[in-house]
């Protein structure tokens, strides 16, 4: 790395050329409190980018946690300016709070972009806030740090840790089941959220953090420590202290999101059981930087790497024993041993993975377990392809021994399965629909979500993962195989092929699909195709094409037309597609 001279927050402050304009930019952040010898000084601009706010509870700690950051970026002689992000709180937005992470991204580029901003502390936390963080200092591609706000504590009732999410499938099944009402439910569910921070089960917001830290975008062992702990606070501390230096040596994010970095996470994601949104916010990312990431590679380097990590909602366990077992640098640590990280990626604390990680043993082995004798094998992701769709991914590790028995028992293919399809158009259609009994769902079912893709519902909704009918939960049958051109939640640990790109609202095969077509799912060959003849699907393309194509809802804001109109498929990471031009563009 080469010392900085000259910061970009010199044209603003300190322009003889343009005195004009100096003194108007001056005045005005005089007029904040700053004096002018401190813009003048030489000293580095950060930005906090904060993502919390009172609507955005996951994250909201960030804004207590700022307090931190900017005394480290004080000391570390920088000046901090605390700026906004869009807020993106899974859980409270409509109709999906993936459509905003778009959004935020926009915004973020054009805050640090056309403002005097040297370096930024990314504060990531709740599943979109990281991705969308990540892709604007790709974009920008300004010296970048990420800081997780951290997860909440465990999750308690009766004495049994209870998940974020995961816990609400459960105490659908117990209502079902007749074995709570809705006082009840609504109690166990609050049980899991006993603390600021985000989601404590690895779904998204646990996986993206842990990603970011594995790609080398935060400082070493710092995604895992939970919200309320103490040091929380004091990595808080170091973030801000370290970006000023960051700046000083023009660490860019372009310089540690390389390929290499994106494998290295990619493994890292089937090590700890990352979701299946995973995929589509790395590809996302890795678009905005400029690296080559596939749906493919996901298959070639994640696939067979086995599940070390025991949390919910594949095992046991939550963000505070996952902290406690040693984090991010113990799973990569384990991934070293084996020869499977990269190790001289480069880190946001100027050292490389290997050098940061290696030799991390271990703490509780309850909860991390060694490689040699993982928790689960072939924790990755599985692509497939066929009639349905050009690409759609399936998590293998979810596959119960219950679904094997009902789905997966031809001694001839036993990875091979043909069922009757039921077909429902978007999750209001689903909720209505499925305990109606004229459906005739039955055991050998599978139940198709489409409508719910990035144009179609729009954001692409976390609706893929749908319960059986309770008259078959009532017979102790749970688990019925659904595919869909959605998402699916990180804390569903539901078996389902997800993400179908094309979605049916562009055309994609799902949206020739009906119910009671016979389907044939062959998940050893990596195919998902209609039993149907090509003719007969050409003469349903016309008679679509013909009605209009797959209907979809109107657009409720300017932002779900505009989005519409670019937004790409999941597969290549759902990015605004003319947005992916514009690359490193502080750097001219
Ligand atoms: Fe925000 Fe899960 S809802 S992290
Ligand atoms: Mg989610």
């Amino acid at each position: 790395m080469t010392e900085k001279t000259q910061l970009r927050s010199r044209e603003w402050f300190d322009n003889p050329a343009n005195p004009d304009m100096t003194a108007l930019y001056l005045e005005r952040y005089l007029n904040y409190g700053l004096s002018q010898e401190e813009l003048q000084s030489g000293k580095p601009i950060i930005a906090i980018a904060q993502t919390g706010s009172d609507l955005s509870p996951c994250n909201r700690h960030h804004i207590e946690l700022a307090k931190r950051v900017r005394d480290g970026i004080r000391e570390a002689g920088g000046i901090a300016l605390e700026v906004p992000v869009h807020p993106i709180q899974e859980t409270g937005k409509r109709p999906t709070a993936a459509l905003d992470r778009n959004l935020a991204y926009l915004g973020l580029v054009e805050l640090l972009y056309g403002y005097p901003i040297d370096g930024v502390v990314l504060t990531i936390g709740c599943d979109k806030t990281t991705p969308a963080c990540l892709m604007a200092a790709a974009t920008v591609n300004i010296p970048a740090i990420a800081l997780s706000v951290g997860p909440m504590l465990n999750g308690w009732f009766r004495g049994e840790r209870t998940g974020s999410g995961t816990i609400v499938w459960k105490a659908r099944e117990l209502m079902a089941a007749g074995e709570i009402d809705y006082e009840g439910f609504i109690k166990l569910v609050a049980s899991s959220a006993p603390s600021t921070g985000y989601c404590n089960t690895m779904g998204t917001a646990t996986t993206m953090n842990s990603l970011a830290e594995a790609m080398g975008m935060q400082l070493p062992g710092s995604a895992a420590i939970p919200a309320p702990y103490r040091d929380r606070q004091e990595i808080s501390y170091f973030t801000g202290r370290r970006i000023v230096e960051m700046v000083h040596e023009d660490l860019k994010p372009s310089d540690i999101m390389t390929r290499e970095a994106f494998l290295n996470a990619i493994r890292v994601n089937s090590a700890i059981g990352g979701s299946t949104n995973a995929p589509i916010h790395l590809n996302g990312i890795a678009r905005h930087v400029g690296v080559e990431l596939s749906l493919d590679d996901w298959q070639e380097y994640g696939e067979h790497i086995p599940l070390l990590v025991n949390l919910q909602p594949a095992g046991e366990y939550l963000g505070e024993d996952y902290y406690h077992a040693g984090g991010v640098p113990a799973v990569v640590n384990q991934l070293i041993g084996q020869g499977l990280i990269h190790e001289d990626t480069l880190t946001v604390n100027g050292r490389t993975l290997g050098e940061n990680c290696r030799g991390t043993e271990i703490a509780d082995t309850n909860v991390i377990y060694p490689y040699e004798q993982p928790f689960r094998a072939d924790a990755g992701f599985r692509v497939l392809r066929g009639n349905l769709f050009d690409s759609a991914i399936m998590k293998m590790s979810v596959i119960s021994n219950d679904f094997r028995k009902r789905y997966l028992s031809d001694p001839d293919d036993p990875m091979a399965f043909e069922a009757k399809a039921v077909v429902f158009d978007g999750p209001e259609d689903y909720h209505a629909r499925i305990d109606d009994p004229a459906l005739e769902i039955d055991e050998n079912t599978v139940l198709f979500m489409r409508g719910a893709g990035p144009v179609g519902y729009p954001g692409a909704a976390e609706v893929v993962n749908m319960r059986a009918p309770d008259y078959l939960i009532r017979q102790g049958i749970t688990d019925l195989p659904c595919v869909g051109d959605g998402r699916q939640s990180g804390t569903s640990g539901s078996p389902s092929i997800l993400n179908a790109s094309p979605e049916a609202a562009v055309g994609g095969g799902l949206a020739l699909l009906r119910t009671g077509d016979r389907v044939r799912i062959d998940l050893g060959r990596g195919r998902a195709d209609m039993l149907i003849s090509d003719a007969e699907l050409e003469e349903r393309r016309q008679a679509l094409e013909a009605a209009g194509g797959y209907p979809y809802p109107p657009h409720q804001t300017p932002w779900q037309e505009m989005q519409r109109g670019v937004v790409s498929q999941m597969d290549s990471g759902m990015v605004l597609e003319p947005a992916v031009s514009y690359r490193r563009i502080a750097q001219g």
